[in-house]
């Protein structure tokens, strides 16, 4: 996503009383419900790479009793996403770092569900690293989702979809669901890239792969 460097985003978002960053972030670890004020048993759902927003700011309106958390690397995308609202939902936060640190923020077992929408494909293999369903980030959703928590994973891309499913079932992933044309109707909260992509007529694939013991 082509977004230019703004000076004011990064002391805009430290300043933010809904958004936290990597210093203070890890003091949550084990005790994200409690911020948001809920029980124990909550649903606890984190979005990785939330861009400018539009995933997570309506899946809070259509799911008040998820406590939901929404990552993103960049200041200026999150600026964006908070741009978007008067307020952010009593049901989120944010957090601007990078998804690598998740051990550091989350117990082992503390998140139900983890949402990865158009990630970067990083189509390269030498940048096959980078990508948000690579091993290595699997083995970190793995530490921090509960047993059959799930990771729900949408792309346009059908080179990084099929890789993508591969690495799931190696890195000891069920894949429960998996369609290559997922409807509209079926799709739920509709991302920003998502609306584009399906404006030109492209179809989306959609995975949902789930956390096996
Ligand atoms: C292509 S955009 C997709 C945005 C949104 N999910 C959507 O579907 O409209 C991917 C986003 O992931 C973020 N991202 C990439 N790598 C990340 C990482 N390691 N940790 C956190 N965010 C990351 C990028 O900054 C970018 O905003």
């Amino acid at each position: 996503m082509r977004l230019r460097h703004d000076p004011a985003a990064a002391p805009f978002v430290a300043a933010h009383e809904r958004v936290l960053l990597e210093n203070d972030a890890p003091a949550w670890r084990g005790k994200w419900r409690s911020l948001f004020g809920r029980e124990q048993d909550a649903p606890l759902h984190l979005e990785i790479g939330i861009g400018r927003g539009r995933f997570i700011l309506k899946s809070c309106e259509a799911r008040p009793e998820v406590c939901f958390l929404g990552l993103e690397l960049r200041a200026e995308m999150v600026m964006q996403a908070i741009e978007r609202v008067k307020e952010l939902p009593e049901n989120l936060y944010l957090l601007q770092l990078n998804a690598q640190l998740l051990p550091e923020l989350f117990t082992p077992g503390e998140i139900d569900v983890i949402y990865i929408n158009f990630p970067d494909p990083w189509p390269k293999t030498k940048h096959a690293k980078r990508r948000l369903t690579a091993p290595e980030f699997l083995q970190l959703y793995k530490q921090v989702l509960r047993d059959d928590g799930e990771i729900r994973f949408k792309t346009d891309n059908e080179e990084l979809f099929n890789w993508s499913l591969l690495t799931f079932e190696q890195q000891g992933f069920r894949l429960c669901d998996v369609d290559h044309d997922l409807s509209e109707e079926d799709s739920g909260v509709i991302t920003e890239y998502e609306k584009r992509f399906r404006t030109k007529g492209q179809p989306i694939y959609y995975a949902c792969a789930v956390n096996s013991v």
